[in-house]
């Protein structure tokens, strides 16, 4: 894991409440719970200044607390207007309980 970086423990992520996790070197980030998974994508919405922890969960969606657009938690997709652009993702990794993404360029 030393080419990984440590966000947060998996039993802290409950469906329908993604945490917001902040890192050095990271964009502000989030960690969702979707059917038995972990994700994690950029917190920050590709529409504006509004954290997507702060929006509302549904299963694999995560809809911003702002102007209604969402995004496909799985894929990063914008789901509804007025989002667009894709938010982005991270490559989860589970070990010792805690989730864990990579460090920056360093791809696993
Ligand atoms: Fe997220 Fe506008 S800031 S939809």
């Amino acid at each position: 894991m030393s080419n990984k970086v440590r966000l947060c423990p998996v039993a802290d992520v409950k469906e329908g409440e993604p945490v917001g996790v902040f890192l050095e070197h990271f964009p502000a980030l989030a960690v969702y719970y979707v059917s038995g998974d972990i994700y994690v994508t950029d917190n920050m919405c590709t529409h504006g200044n509004a954290m997507l922890t702060d929006g509302y969960q549904d299963g694999g969606i995560i809809e911003c607390p702002f102007h209604g657009g969402s995004f496909d938690i799985v894929t990063g997709a914008a789901k509804a207007f007025p989002c667009q652009v894709p938010i982005k993702t991270y490559t989860v990794a589970i070990d010792e309980g805690w989730v864990w993404i990579d460090k920056p360029g360093e791809p696993s």
